[in-house]
């Protein structure tokens, strides 16, 4: 009787530590993720949609939009790497600029941008992987 006890309190511990670390490595991929991301943007399209997302008057759209980034989300990767023209309504106010393509940044740079504006500037959009870009990019139009 006693052994069982101990032995489903081990098992117990050890089913614990086991989430835990799931738990880690998830919180690990999101802030490495979120980190290189920041850089990226800060490279790649802070000059126009502003280190705080807000954008610029009617010629840059904010980035502060969630019910657009939601709704978009598996768009995200396609209008980041290949660029967007065409009237979009972002916070309800219309928008028709020429955003420039990105080829050059890899499927992982990608997702790492778009988990940093998903979670940036009022936006709490979770994780976003390099797989997710990958599947997502196929479907560019
Ligand atoms: C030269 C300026 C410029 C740069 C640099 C730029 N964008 Fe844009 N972006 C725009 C414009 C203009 C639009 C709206 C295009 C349209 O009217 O269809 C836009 C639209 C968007 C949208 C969809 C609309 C919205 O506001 O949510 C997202 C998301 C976005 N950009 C993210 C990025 C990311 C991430 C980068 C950097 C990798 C970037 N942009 C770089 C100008 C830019």
């Amino acid at each position: 009787m006693r052994n069982k006890l101990i032995y489903f309190i081990l098992l117990s511990f050890a089913f614990t530590s086991m989430i835990q670390s799931c738990q880690n490595e998830t919180t690990i991929n999101f802030k490495r993720y979120y980190v290189n991301g920041k850089g990226i943007y800060e490279k790649n399209c802070q000059n126009c949609h502003g280190s705080d997302g807000k954008g610029l008057g009617t010629l840059y759209p904010p980035l502060t939009d969630s019910t657009y980034l939601k709704l978009n989300r598996n768009k995200l990767a396609c209008i980041i790497k290949n660029g967007q023209t065409g009237p979009v309504k972002i916070n309800n106010i219309s928008y028709d600029g020429i955003m420039p393509g990105n080829e050059t940044l890899a499927d992982i740079d990608i997702a790492q941008v778009i988990v940093y504006i998903t979670n940036s500037f009022g936006n709490q959009q979770g994780f976003y992987d390099s797989e997710f870009a990958k599947n997502d990019l196929v479907k560019c139009k």
